[in-house]
Formats: C-alpha cells, structure tokens, sequence
C-alpha cells in the first residue's frame, strides 16, 4: 500500500489526489459498490466521493465504519457527499446534510457539495426528455440562499469544506463575488476528450481546486447519457498509444494524465481500482505526452443535463452558459 498524492486547499487542508467514484450508473448495486470502497481503501485509496442521489450512502457508511474501527484514523479518510436538486431549499440543507452523515456514519463531512446549480427535481432513473413543471433558471438570490445554508454547515462543523458541480465560469463569478465562505472545489467533467481548458485554468487562479469526474469518459454510463454523437476517450488512438507505452490499460492512462495535469480525478471502478492507483504511481508522462493529450480534446461533453431544461426550444447547451451568459 502506498500513499495517495495530496492537493492542498486554499484552506490548507490536504485533499488525495485521486478518489473513488461510487455512482453505480444505475446497473452496481450499493453492496458492491461498499465492497469496492472497503477493496479501494486496502490499496491505499482514502477519497470517496459519494453523493445521496446515488442510493447508497447507507451500505457505504457500513464500510466506513468498518474502516474506522480497522484502525484507519477518521482524519486520514476523505469523505464528499452532495446535496441533491431537490434540496436546495433553506429548510431542506442541513437536514439533507444531517441525513447523508447519519446514513454514512460519520459526525463531520471533509466536502459538501451543491451537486447542480439548478434546483430541479427529477425522479431517479427517468428519461433524458421528462421535464419537471416546476422546473427553473439558474436564479442567482435563490442559489445565495441555498450557498448561506451551505456556510451554516461549516460553522456548525458539520462539513470542514464547501464547494460546487457543474458550475460555469459566469455563475462562479457572482458566487465568489457574494460568498463568505468560498467554495474550495468545483466538481466537473474532466477527461481527455473534455478538457474544459478554459473553466479549468479559471477555477485554478482562483484557488478551487478542480474535480474531475467521469474521467475514463464514463464507459458504462446509463443508456439515457448516451448520444449517438459522443467519443470513447479510451479508443482515442493517441491515448492506446501512450497507454502501450507505459503498460497500462487506456483507462487507467486517462487517470494517470488527470492527476498529472493538476485535477483530482474520482474514477468510479468496482474492478480496476487497483490498476489505476498503481498508474498514477508509476513513472510521469512527458512532457511531449502530455501536450499530445492536450491535442485530442473533442469539447464531447457526455453529461449534458438536458433534465434541467426549464423552458420548450431549449437545447442542452443552454445550461452550461453558452456565450458567457446565464440564460433566463
Ligand atoms: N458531480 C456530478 O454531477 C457527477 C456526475 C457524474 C459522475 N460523478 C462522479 O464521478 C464518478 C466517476 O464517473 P463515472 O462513473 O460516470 O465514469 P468513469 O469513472 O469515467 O468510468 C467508470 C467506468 O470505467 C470503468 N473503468 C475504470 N477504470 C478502468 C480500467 N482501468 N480499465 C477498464 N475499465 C475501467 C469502470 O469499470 P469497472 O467498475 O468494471 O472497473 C466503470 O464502468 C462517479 O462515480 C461519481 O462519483 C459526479
């Protein structure tokens, strides 16, 4: 077992490098999935990232608290979780925060995330087309009061961090204008035919750090995810190149360029946990490498988010803040 690299927040707390994924994509269940974090931990993994939308916070907390009682030291672990859409209400944050500790058994979270800036509630497992009627904009002074219950949970040591998922550079903008607490991660999709330069290198200068998910291109992602249009970051000819070179999967050479490039990547892995830790171990990319890897982005952005859309004749573009600006 070997240590995981660390990313050290503006706060100055040490985050791993590399975490483990735990959504189940709708096909693993949470029982196999507490078995791969309890797998991932014997390796040397310490960094789950979990959410309550994913199902199974419960059968993850079991496994946590195995871990613990192990002799893993509670402070040694890092633990995310994220609040889901339907929650954003001022009433809802902390008791949503309260659930996910209860069912993860744990007194204090490392990270709570606002899993999507919209507050738009849809049914697990539904269909990319279903819309909900109560469906939203991006409203910057409701986000504000979601954000000031986000805080609450810091000063109330419930969570020792806050951050965001699938924010934009725009919507990042006024939250670092109007926070008191900044946020000190931005969880987004991140892997070789995604690179999102831009909002990468902003995040950065400003002290976020980046979190990079689906990071091998999420291959088994549900059916509803899946458009005809997307690439395979792991068939990308360059990456099975550079993969031979250092004998290790594609896969697991998306992970190793993401660490390397400076973003946390949470590879969600029930079989290959191990391989991919032991290729970010193993000897660095060139610096030729990795401006090859820089060469292939595709912008083939795979989770689009189209179950947010909040109006007809919209396209799914409208939520990520085309032109630098917040759609109404
Ligand atoms: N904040 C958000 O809105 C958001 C959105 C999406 C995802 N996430 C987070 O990001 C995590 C990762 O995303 P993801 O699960 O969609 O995609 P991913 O990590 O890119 O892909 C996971 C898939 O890749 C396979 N894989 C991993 N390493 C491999 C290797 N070395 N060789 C062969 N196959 C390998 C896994 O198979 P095996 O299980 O068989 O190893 C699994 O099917 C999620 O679990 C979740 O925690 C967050």
């Amino acid at each position: 077992m070997v240590p995981v690299p660390n990313r050290r927040l503006y706060t100055g707390a040490l985050m791993p490098a590399l975490g483990l994924g735990t959504f189940g994509s709708d096909r693993v269940s949470p029982a196999e999935i507490a078995e791969a974090v309890k797998g991932a931990a014997a390796v040397g993994y310490r960094h789950f990232d979990c959410a309550s939308v994913y199902g199974n916070e419960n059968a993850i907390g079991h496994t946590l608290q195995e871990l613990i009682a192990g002799g893993i030291p509670r402070e040694d672990l890092w633990i995310t979780s994220k609040l889901w859409n339907d929650k954003h209400a001022e009433n809802d944050v902390i008791s949503s925060c309260r659930r996910s500790l209860a069912d993860l058994q744990l007194n204090y979270l490392d990270m709570y995330l606002v899993h999507w800036p919209f507050p738009n509630y849809h049914p697990p497992h539904c269909d990319v087309e279903s819309r909900s009627p109560n469906a939203r904009p991006y409203i910057h002074e409701n986000f504000m009061r979601t954000w000031r219950k986000m805080e609450e949970l810091v000063d109330l040591g419930l969570t020792r961090h806050i951050g965001t998922s699938n924010m934009t550079i725009p919507k990042l903008k006024l939250l670092l204008r109007d926070a008191r607490i900044k946020p000190a991660v931005n969880e987004m999709e991140l892997h070789p035919h995604f690179q999102q330069p831009e909002l990468f290198e902003y995040v950065r200068a400003h002290g976020i750090e980046p979190i990079g998910y689906c990071p091998v291109g999420s291959p088994g992602r549900p059916e509803r995810d899946r458009k005809p249009e997307d690439t395979v970051d792991i068939e990308d000819p360059v990456i099975v190149r550079i993969a031979e070179r250092h004998g290790v999967h594609p896969a697991s050479l998306c992970v190793k360029w993401a660490v390397q490039r400076g973003q946390t990547p949470i590879p969600f892995s029930i079989h290959h946990y191990r391989a991919n830790l032991e290729a970010v171990l193993g000897d660095p990319l060139t610096d030729e490498e990795m401006r090859e890897i820089a060469g292939i982005d595709r912008n083939c952005r795979l989770i689009k988010g189209q179950v947010f859309l909040w109006k007809a004749n919209q396209t799914w573009e409208d939520l990520w803040d085309p032109n630098g600006e917040i759609p109404a």
